[in-house]
């Protein structure tokens, strides 16, 4: 096995550190905190936290234009977003050509935009468009401020656009990149009530346009595809969670219909095979949180949710021909493939460690003797090596077994 350095969740570069850091001080500078807001805030975090992650149709849809949300937002998701959102950036070295349009659809307070200045410093001189969309003013407003707080007069190349509408509505030019962070649950959220609420005085929406039936995920596609130009992509980028990761799956073979490529996260093109059904694995990745800032970790501890990993899910689709591409993965020869790491590492039994991957041959069992429990406990395992998101090249053994607990093909050390 050779692991060539590859990884989509490398550890945070320095400008990402110190905008991380940093941030804090946008913050209070910026969106300073009302004192009663202040001292709600761990409360209005942690439901706003239970809303975000289980299903959002019994809240208030404007939850963004509400003072107290909205704080809780820019405070707590917004800059671990900011941080997953950085790393996967900075990871998947996503080259887009100068004079690039980027839109955001429901940008909230512009997190991708922050994200990728912080991620990909590179970038910062090269000619770039991004329009934010979003139906909530205050979120977009205060991500406005945020991004002149973070980035001083140093945005000469980046022209900035915000549009309150609805997704889907107004006149907006094509996109080169589409983008939509945490959205897509909303999206899909807003459809099921608007069809729940078919006839209503709702009936007519853009939600309703966006709805579920004859297949979501088509049609989103069908509607994204008017709003990408013909060489252009789409970037989805969702929690780590598993209706997310079981949607992007849905999203991914819908695409591969409709013929557009899928460029990451999957070395290969073919089915799936973390589709998360039942009580089956599904596909995201799981990253330390050791390189957040201090201050987002003293926070964790006083809203009681500590945060040792970070996840998320992800799918990069691109149309025939687009420039728009990543990092290209390590080229395999005969005989080899790649393996993308998707689970962190396990005990097997008879001192052996595994971790999931994911091949063009379906789901792997990378298999390795486990050196670090001597006279430890029976129970350690080495976190060295390979991580979430690596990916790897293997030479297929001629005779493959199947683990009977995952169907996975198990390859052996020696095999790699
Ligand atoms: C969870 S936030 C995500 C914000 C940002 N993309 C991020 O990753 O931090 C979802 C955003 O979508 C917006 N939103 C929800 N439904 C929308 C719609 N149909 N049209 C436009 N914006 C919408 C909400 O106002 C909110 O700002």
């Amino acid at each position: 096995m050779s692991h060539y350095g590859y990884s989509l969740f490398p550890v945070p570069g320095p400008e990402l550190t110190r905008g991380l850091e940093k941030f804090a001080d946008a913050l209070d500078s910026a969106c300073s905190l009302r004192p009663k807001h202040r001292a709600a805030l761990p409360g209005v975090v942690r439901q706003l936290s239970t809303f975000l992650t289980t299903d959002r149709s019994d809240w208030p849809r404007d939850y963004m234009t509400r003072p107290e949300y909205l704080s809780a937002y820019l405070r707590w998701f917004m800059p671990w977003n900011l941080f997953r959102q950085g790393i996967l950036l900075q990871g998947l070295g996503l080259d887009l050509p100068a004079g690039s349009r980027i839109v955001d659809l429901g940008a909230g307070p512009l997190t991708f935009l922050l994200a990728l200045w912080l991620g990909r410093p590179d970038l910062r001189d090269r000619s770039m468009e991004y329009i934010a969309v979003d139906r909530a003013e205050p979120a977009l407003k205060a991500g406005r401020d945020l991004f002149s707080a973070m980035t001083g007069t140093a945005t000469t190349n980046w022209k900035v656009r915000t549009e309150r509408s609805l997704a889907g509505h107004g006149r907006l030019p094509k996109a080169d990149l589409l983008v939509a962070a945490n959205f897509l649950n909303e999206l899909e959220t807003s459809a099921r009530s608007s069809r729940a609420g078919r006839g209503s005085a709702r009936a007519g929406s853009s939600d309703e346009d966006e709805g579920i039936g004859g297949g979501l995920e088509d049609r989103i596609l069908v509607r994204w595809q008017k709003q990408v130009t013909s060489k252009g992509a789409v970037l989805l980028i969702e929690p780590g969670t598993r209706p997310a990761g079981r949607q992007l799956v849905r999203m991914r073979r819908a695409a591969l219909e409709q013929g557009w490529r899928v460029a990451a996260p999957c070395p290969h093109a073919v089915e799936c095979p973390l589709p998360g059904a039942r009580s089956g694995a599904w596909c995201h990745f799981t990253f330390s949180s050791e390189g957040a800032p201090g201050w987002l970790h003293k926070l964790a501890r006083k809203v009681k949710l500590p945060k040792e990993r970070a996840s998320l899910s992800f799918l990069l689709l691109t149309r025939p021909d687009s420039p728009i591409s990543i990092r290209p993965f390590p080229r395999v020869r005969q005989g080899e493939g790649l393996a993308l790491v998707v689970s962190e590492p396990f005990e097997l039994p008879d001192w052996k460690q595994g971790r999931y991957a994911c091949s063009d041959r379906g789901l792997l069992l990378l298999e390795e003797k486990s050196h670090s429990n001597r006279g430890a406990s029976p129970a350690g395992i080495r976190m060295g090596g390979l991580h979430p998101g690596d990916v790897a090249i293997v030479q297929w053994p001629r005779d493959l077994r199947r683990d009977s607990k995952s169907g996975a093909l198990i390859l052996p050390r020696a095999s790699r």
